[in-house]
């Protein structure tokens, strides 16, 4: 049960020690996990920017409603869709499958073709609703992944991503941020540390059918 434990131990940080900064290899964990993520399809439409600049982490903070966790934090990780997910993106995912598997052609192109065509139907915003249910499995996975780290973290959806977007320039890079984690220390003054969690009783939570 020790995962319980560290999940136990995680919670939405409210105010983080600004003078603490992740280790590099902490860093490259939550990027390895993020790439990890399970996505529909497998098609990770899904890109992580990672920020570590204070002058630019200090501009998100009036485009986070005030929220100064986007500050304080070591890092704060931005969890974007892409917005190109069209026939050649899905042709660049089964060109990956065959180079690292080496599956032949004969056996993927039924199904490339169906998933084209499944795409082809859907209108741009279902695309775009379906790429940002990837993004929130992200989220939970760096969650998790903080907390066995004992890497604190906030998960935030209180901000604006057009703001963001123009800011990072992540438009240019066709992105549309969806989700922020700060990252890093939790402060020692952060009373919200010290509250109880708030959940459901379990039995209220789950129902066992055999
Ligand atoms: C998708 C999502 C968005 C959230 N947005 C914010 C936010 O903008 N600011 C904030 O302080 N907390 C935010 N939270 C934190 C939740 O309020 C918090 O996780 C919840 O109350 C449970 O508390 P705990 O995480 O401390 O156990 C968000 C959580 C999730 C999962």
């Amino acid at each position: 049960m020790d995962s319980i434990k560290d999940l136990e131990w995680r919670y939405a940080v409210k105010k983080f020690d600004s003078e603490k900064i992740l280790p590099q290899e902490k860093i490259e964990c939550l990027k390895q996990a993020f790439n990890l993520t399970a996505t529909s399809y497998g098609l990770q439409p899904i890109i992580l920017a990672v920020i570590h600049n204070k002058e630019l982490q200090n501009k998100l903070v009036e485009h986070s409603y005030g929220q100064k966790q986007v500050v304080q934090a070591s890092h704060v990780l931005i969890i974007c869709i892409q917005n190109d997910i069209n026939e050649a993106y899905i042709n660049r995912y089964f060109e990956q499958v065959k180079k690292v598997r080496g599956t032949s052609s004969d056996i993927l192109d039924p199904f490339k073709n169906a998933l084209m065509a499944d795409f082809s139907r859907k209108e741009v915003r279902e695309i775009e609703q379906w790429s940002k249910n990837q993004a929130y499995l992200a989220l939970g996975n760096l969650l998790t992944v903080c907390a066995l780290e004992k890497i604190d973290s906030c998960p935030m959806e209180g901000f604006v991503p057009s703001a963001y977007d123009e800011l990072l320039g992540l438009k240019e890079k066709g992105l549309t941020s969806v989700l922020v984690l700060p990252v890093g220390y939790r402060a020692d003054d952060d009373m919200f540390s010290e509250l109880k969690k708030v959940r459901k009783n379990i039995e209220e939570s789950i129902i066992d059918i055999n």
